[in-house]
């Protein structure tokens, strides 16, 4: 890869994009952001002003004429803009958010000649129930009533836009579908995971609120790791034209996660947790109940592996969270 690459990056101002940001200008990348600061927070790119090689525009990857414009004289787009699981409504923006705004990005690339990394999710599995999930797995979804799918509906339909423009117009697309990350920046609410959530609980000493008997798993990945998967799928050649599980393999009860941060926080009292059953969401509600990635892929063709483990990983997110109870 050339020295000095131009990166544009939308989603900037969320927990992956700040992050991924900061990172890409360590590695002496020249990075244009943009946010149109629904869901990020300013505060998150607050730390990369200081760079000459960065700059920032406010703006709505739904605007075809900004991701056009801002597509010149760049090399990779790297596209995390979206609105995420619908927990609280909203179905239409996340599949408007999502669908427009990729489409736009491919745009841009295609015209602009430059190549694109599409974050897609581990939620595009779906209900498959045999595990682990390797690129190759079905993508197994709910009823359309159910509105958490429009989430995975929205990125399962983006991936067939990816590789349409590869296809059709030799666009250089590569898809990484991440698996729970988690670390500084990322969102307080659920829209930041169970984790975020769990923390703020805990540190306010208040119950930690379970769905349903909370024996559904996932895996959890450190942030600075789902930035590397990212980087190394960015600039691997034969990344192009392909799909990557980035995650860690570990698997997790959501009951175990609670008692962990509990205990990583309040190490000697008992900790409170509270069940809340699934039948008390408002609209019809389907959780998944296990997500392990299978990493074969990411591993023998990227050379990615996750390195940091929840033990590790956990407290690091704790102390930055500290600063917001
Ligand atoms: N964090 C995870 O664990 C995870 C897991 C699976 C997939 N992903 C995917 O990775 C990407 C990044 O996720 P994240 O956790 O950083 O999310 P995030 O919500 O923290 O960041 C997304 C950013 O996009 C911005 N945005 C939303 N709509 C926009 C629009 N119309 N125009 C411009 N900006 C807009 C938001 O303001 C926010 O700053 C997303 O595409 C998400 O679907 C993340």
């Amino acid at each position: 890869m050339k020295n000095n690459m131009n990166v544009l990056m939308t989603g900037v101002c969320g927990f992956v994009g700040s992050n991924m940001a900061q990172e890409l200008l360590n590695r002496k990348y020249v990075v244009t952001g943009v946010d149109n600061l629904s869901q990020g927070e300013s505060r998150n790119i607050q730390a990369l002003s200081k760079y000459s090689s960065f700059s920032f525009v406010k703006g709505d990857v739904r605007d075809a004429d900004l991701i056009h414009r801002l597509g010149h004289g760049t090399d990779i787009i790297v596209h995390l803009a979206a609105f995420k699981i619908p927990r609280y409504g909203h179905a239409l923006d996340t599949l408007r958010i999502n669908t427009q705004g990729t489409e736009n990005v491919l745009e841009s690339a295609r015209k602009n000649k430059c190549r694109v990394v599409f974050s897609s999710t581990s939620d595009v599995y779906g209900k498959n129930p045999q595990l682990p999930f390797s690129e190759e797995s079905s993508l197994v979804l709910g009823p359309t009533h159910v509105k958490r799918w429009s989430y995975a509906v929205s990125k399962i339909y983006d991936e067939h836009l990816c590789f349409g423009y590869y296809e059709e117009h030799g666009v250089p697309v590569t898809i990484v579908r991440y698996f729970g990350g988690y670390g500084p920046h990322q969102n307080l609410t659920w829209w930041g995971g169970p984790q975020s959530v769990f923390i703020d609980k805990v540190l306010k000493k208040e119950k930690i609120p379970i769905h349903g008997d909370g024996k559904q798993t996932r895996s959890f990945t450190y942030i600075s790791d789902l930035v590397e998967g990212t980087i190394c799928a960015m600039e691997s050649a034969c990344a192009v034209g392909q799909v990557y599980n980035v995650g860690n393999g570990r698997e997790i009860q959501i009951v175990d996660l609670a008692k962990m941060i509990w205990k990583k926080i309040r190490p000697h009292e008992e900790p409170l947790i509270e069940h809340i059953s699934y039948e008390s969401f408002s609209g019809k509600y389907e959780d998944v109940m296990r997500r392990v990635p299978d990493l074969t892929k990411a591993t023998l063709e990227l050379g990615f592996k996750a390195s940091v483990e929840l033990e590790e990983g956990l407290p690091l997110t704790i102390e930055w969270q500290k600063q917001f109870v």
